[in-house]
């Protein structure tokens, strides 16, 4: 088996395939699936300083190669993970990555602060496509200004690397890496879901109660290996990109990887395919051997050097 291990932000991930956050639960709700020892990282469902009970139904609705979603963020807070969740996940040989929101600068750094002593938790990673309550509404991740701040203010405080999740609903997703850059992320996260909207023609309504949600699954691929290729392009790596949108299966996980992940999770495909993240790791490691690689690490970003520019 060819080396697929990779060290990012001073931890060693022992292959570069995770799962993404609101896709897998906090991995206990898979253990009767399969040993989740097996996996690189899993990213927990998004947590909340309070429980949350998300959006009244429908919140999913099935699109052509992709899904609709409009959760919001249910979860039962973060004093709840700790105590019951936690200790499930206590002993599971993998690491496990904090998907963390609020409405205010505030919450987001307490729910940092209260899982600092929780050992499994190697990273923290900021969904950022969250209404700032204190800025009427506006996304955190929507504004340049407010996610710099937000950032600084968590970095300051916290001990764990930082991982920020941008949102692709933004004009040019590099001036958002930039910000993020400069404020101190340890790691960058391409991409969250794109805003979409479905309508049932039968009632000739919306069919999501919140009218609109965030398009996942194989649709976006395309839009998510584009932004990996350019925010690669402008800032090489200097800051470790994590791969996520539309990945199912080695083709799609290999192609945000030679565009300049250095790791990729697997979202929407858990919900159609949960042996998905097992057989692209065998996959990537087979294509490793079929060109005679031994370390996984050549392979980041490769794409960039095959482009003959004029
Ligand atoms: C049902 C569902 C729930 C999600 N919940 C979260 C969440 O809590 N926090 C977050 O940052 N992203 C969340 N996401 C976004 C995914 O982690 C991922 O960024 C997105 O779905 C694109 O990847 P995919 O095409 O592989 O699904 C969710 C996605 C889905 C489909």
């Amino acid at each position: 088996m060819p080396d697929l291990s990779v060290e990012l932000f001073g931890v060693k991930f022992k292959n570069p395939v995770w799962v993404a956050s609101g896709t897998f639960g906090y991995g206990v709700e898979a253990l009767e699936l399969y040993d989740l020892s097996k996996l690189g990282a899993v990213v927990t469902k998004g947590i909340s300083l309070k429980p949350r009970q998300g959006n009244a139904p429908e919140r999913i609705a099935e699109t052509p190669c992709g899904m609709l979603n409009s959760i919001g963020l249910q979860n039962p807070g973060v004093e709840e993970f700790l105590k019951k969740i936690y200790p499930q996940i206590k002993e599971i040989d993998t690491h496990f990555i904090a998907n963390v929101f609020g409405e205010e600068e505030e919450e987001y750094l307490e729910v940092c602060l209260a899982l600092e002593d929780a050992e499994k938790i190697v990273a923290y990673e900021l969904n950022v496509s969250c209404p700032n309550v204190k800025k009427g509404g506006m996304l955190f991740g929507h504004d340049p200004e407010v996610l710099r701040r937000l950032i600084e203010r968590i970095k300051a405080r916290v001990k764990k690397p930082v991982l920020v999740k941008l949102s692709p609903n933004t004009g040019d997703i590099k001036t958002f890496a930039r910000v993020c850059i400069d404020a101190g992320a340890d790691g960058l996260v391409l991409i969250n879901t794109l805003l979409g909207m479905k309508i049932d023609i039968k009632s000739q309504r919306p069919e999501l109660s919140t009218l609109m949600g965030g398009l996942s699954g194989p649709a976006i691929l395309p839009i998510a290996v584009r932004m990996v290729w350019e925010v690669f392009s402008q800032f090489g790596s200097s800051i470790p990109i994590i791969g996520v949108g539309g990945i199912y299966d080695t083709d799609s996980a290999l192609q945000h990887i030679l565009a300049g992940a250095s790791c990729i999770q697997v979202g929407t495909a858990n919900f159609f395919d949960p042996y998905a993240p097992l057989k692209i790791i065998d996959g990537i490691a087979q294509y490793m051997e079929e060109r005679s690689l031994d370390a996984f690490t050549s392979l980041i970003g490769k794409a960039h050097q095959m482009v003959v520019r004029v």
